[in-house]
């Protein structure tokens, strides 16, 4: 059938047809925007999972209500690798930057005028001049810049006039356990202190599933944030994710192509999309049979083959030997002494390519001493490589 046409969004990020399964979630962040209402405060919400089950497009939906409710809203991204801390204090200054424009141009700027000079104030230190900002300076060393401090006096400076808006400040981070160590103890540590003081900020996050473990490294009192684990679709949501989209433009998709398809997905959203997409193209008359479906799901297969070959491709051959041996090890979270006497090595010799794996965010530590992968059924698919690649 017409590709233009097509509803479903196989791919990172990509916003889906119809937001499956995610209802409780939904509830959870409007509960926090509804006690804000009330002047209640409630504990940071992160969002935990494996890649590609959905929290980017979660967290954007959560962004989209706070500002639908009035609130004002930052996006921010993990990211590692040298100068990260830099740019990620540089991206914050932007996006208060464009915080400013919007208070600028509003009427009733009253209130605003501190937090301006000190959103302004955080750019300048930040070594960033943008267009709102009146002052040109000469960027600082990044070093001489204090992330928690400037960003304390810009929520201390707008709460006032937030609370009088019933209004809410959040900041959401994608990715947040590659967040630069200086960058996330700013945010969770003001975070703390407008919570003590009843300020209306809050850090909302997503990441993998070493995030927890992350950010307690940084801050203790981060264990009582409510993490809620983001994971696959039970087959109910995962067929509403399949059928609805379809549906709602006139096309039928057959009750066998449906369950081809949700069984093969094993309810992991970024396989559904892929599968639903392929048999949006196989079907014919407005109809999506079962053989359209088996076609899909082989050819979804090869579309997924450049997701699962552009990790292995990063890895180098001493971290494809890792990764080889935790395949054999699934699928449990392999326990790195296991791996190190599967591989006749060291212990100690798999420091480096553990490291850098789980920089690469090829893996993660699920637990102390244990590795995992961070793409569903990237196991299988290392197992499944004829020759073996080792
Ligand atoms: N609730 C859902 N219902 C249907 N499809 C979904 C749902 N959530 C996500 N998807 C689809 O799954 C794919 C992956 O979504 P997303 O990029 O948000 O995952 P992610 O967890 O952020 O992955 P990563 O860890 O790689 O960043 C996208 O194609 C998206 O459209
Ligand atoms: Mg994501």
């Amino acid at each position: 059938m017409d590709a233009t046409r097509n509803p479903y969004s196989p791919g990172p990020g990509l916003a889906p047809p119809a937001l499956a399964g995610r209802e409780d979630d939904l509830r959870a962040f409007d509960t926090i925007l509804g006690r804000a209402e009330h002047g209640l405060a409630s504990s940071p919400l992160m969002l935990v999972g494996l890649r590609g089950v959905g929290k980017t497009v979660l967290l954007r939906a959560f962004r989209q209500r706070a500002e639908a409710a009035g609130w004002h809203a930052l996006s921010l991204e993990g990211e590692t690798g040298a100068g990260a801390e830099a740019r990620v204090a540089a991206r914050t200054a932007r996006e208060l930057d464009l915080l400013s424009l919007k208070f600028r141009r509003r009427r009733g700027r009253a209130g605003f005028a501190r937090a301006l000079a000190s959103i302004e104030t955080f750019s300048v230190n930040a070594g960033v001049t943008g267009a709102g900002l009146t002052v040109a300076s000469r960027p600082k060393a990044p070093e001489a810049f204090d992330f928690e401090l400037r960003l304390f006096e810009v929520v201390d400076c707008l709460a006032d006039r937030l609370m009088r808006d019933r209004a809410g400040l959040a900041v959401f981070v994608d990715e947040f356990q590659d967040l630069p160590p200086v960058a996330a103890g700013a945010l969770v540590g003001v975070q703390h202190a407008a919570s003590q003081r009843g300020w209306p900020f809050y850090v909302i996050g997503a990441g993998l599933p070493n995030l927890p473990s992350v950010l307690a490294r940084l801050r203790s009192y981060t264990e009582r944030y409510a993490y809620r684990t983001i994971g696959r679709l039970d087959d109910a949501a995962a067929s509403a994710a399949v059928v609805g989209p379809a549906e709602r433009l006139g096309v039928e998709i057959a009750d066998g192509a449906a369950r081809l398809m949700v069984a093969e997905a094993r309810g992991y959203p970024f396989f559904l999309q892929t599968f639903a997409y392929e048999a949006w193209l196989a079907g014919a008359d407005d109809r999506i049979e079962p053989d359209d479906a088996e076609v899909a799901i082989s050819r979804g297969y090869d579309a997924l083959e450049g997701f699962f070959s552009a990790r292995w491709d990063r890895a180098t051959r001493a971290e494809r030997e890792v990764l080889r041996a935790m395949a054999e090890q699934a699928p449990a979270p392999s326990p790195v002494t296991a791996l190190a006497a599967r591989l006749g090595k060291p212990v100690g010799s798999l420091g480096p390519p553990r490291r850098s794996l789980i920089d690469k965010g090829l893996v993660y530590v699920p637990e102390r001493g244990r590795l995992d992968f961070t793409a569903l059924g990237m196991a299988d698919w290392i197992t499944r490589q004829d020759p073996p690649t080792r």
